[in-house]
């Protein structure tokens, strides 16, 4: 799958530009504010029908016009479609698919697979158990049929029972009801994300030896705040005893101290804890390794090749990181944005363009 060309008018610093792509590597080069992030969002706002950088789809519209409009042509196992999005001036959006209206947006998603990856995502080890509990779920989302509709209700249930732990009377037959409820979603999450982590553990070990030269062993390890049990339906009545056990603690704190929510992902590197005492270079090479994971995984789990969209990433990798994650994703179609490339780097490249992006203008390179 890959995106052949798009046309963008009246989209955030845009006013009527075409641009056609090259199927493999698409390299933006560009000062800041000239609009290579705009351009990335243009993109992703076509294939998921919303941005990744605002909610509010009204500010994507040119400053002082009426309406915005972004029309791609994507290729589809050889087939060609075209998506158009309207945004209007009441921030209303109308979407196209071969010039036929889609009722819902999620008739978008199905078609094409775009992955996002920015600096913060090089941050994933360092960061907190919370950004790292996030990658997951957003990861799971994508590939697993149902995880959504999981995790949002365990978030839902969650901050009732955390609601209701706060009032001064509290009654052990509402809270039994609670507890059911965040034991069966909360018993489904622990169970995915066991199997999910296990799976990239394996795969971001193999990927890392091949960054690193083999000189580090990575490891991925699911620090679960309840443990896995040995099978699903197990796993849902051990959760809803510790529940009960840990009543008494929850009502005295009045919040819900167990469970999925306070899971975590242990990185280490041959036994040693990266988030604690790896490198800068250490954390984001095991960054690298477990972003590229996720991609695989999509690959394996989907057999599709997601598009991937990498907004200045480059520049804080040094050349042979920027080397590797340019050329171990042959079959992906790649948009990259960044101030500045090594020669040395492009020269590297099997297949590729080169553009410059100047306020709203984008032009060929290479
Ligand atoms: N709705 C809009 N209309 C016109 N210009 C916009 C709009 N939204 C953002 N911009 C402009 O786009 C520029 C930023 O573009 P961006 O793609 O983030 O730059 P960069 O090349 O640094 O990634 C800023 O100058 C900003 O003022
Ligand atoms: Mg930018």
């Amino acid at each position: 799958m890959y995106i052949k060309s798009i046309e963008l008018n009246n989209f955030r610093n845009y006013e009527n530009i075409r641009v056609s792509f090259n199927n493999k590597i698409n390299i933006f080069l560009g000062n800041n504010a000239q609009g290579k992030t705009n351009l990335l969002e243009g993109i992703y706002l076509n294939a998921m029908a919303r941005s990744f950088k605002t909610t509010k789809d009204k500010e994507l519209i040119r400053f002082g016009q009426e309406y915005c409009k972004i029309k791609t042509s994507v290729i589809v196992d050889d087939d060609e479609q075209i998506t158009e999005i309207v945004i209007n001036s009441e921030g209303k959006k109308a979407v196209k698919i071969d010039g036929v209206k889609i009722k819902k947006t999620s008739e978008l998603l199905e078609r094409v697979l775009i992955i996002i990856f920015s600096p913060e995502d090089l941050k994933i080890v360092k960061d907190e158990p919370e950004k790292r509990r996030k990658f997951i779920d957003r990861e799971l989302c994508q590939i697993k049929t149902g995880y959504y509709n999981d995790i949002s209700n365990y978030k839902k249930v969650l901050k009732q029972r955390n609601t209701y732990l706060k009032e001064n009377v509290i009654e052990n037959s509402v809270l039994d009801i609670w507890d059911y409820e965040l034991a069966k979603y909360g018993s489904r999450i622990i169970w995915i994300r066991k199997k999910f982590i296990k799976k990239i553990d394996k795969i971001s070990r193999e990927i890392h030896d091949k960054i690193s030269g083999g000189r580090e062993n990575l490891s991925l390890k699911y620090e679960a705040n309840i443990k896995p049990s040995k099978s699903p339906e197990e796993m849902e009545a051990d959760f809803y005893e510790i529940l009960k056990e840990s009543r008494g603690d929850d009502i005295r704190n009045k919040n819900t101290g167990r469970g999925p929510h306070k899971d975590d992902m242990k990185i280490s590197a041959d036994q040693i804890d990266l988030r604690k005492f790896g490198s800068q270079g250490q954390q984001r090479t095991a960054a690298l390794s477990i972003k590229l994971s996720e991609i695989k995984l999509i690959e394996d789990e989907t057999g599709e090749n997601p598009i991937l969209l990498l907004d200045d990433v480059l520049s804080e990798l040094d050349n042979d990181r920027q080397r590797y994650l340019l050329n171990s994703l042959g079959k992906n179609q790649m948009f990259i944005t960044t101030a500045d490339i090594s020669g040395n780097v492009i020269k590297s490249i099997a297949e590729g363009k080169v553009y410059k992006i100047v306020s709203g203008e984008i032009d060929i390179e290479i």
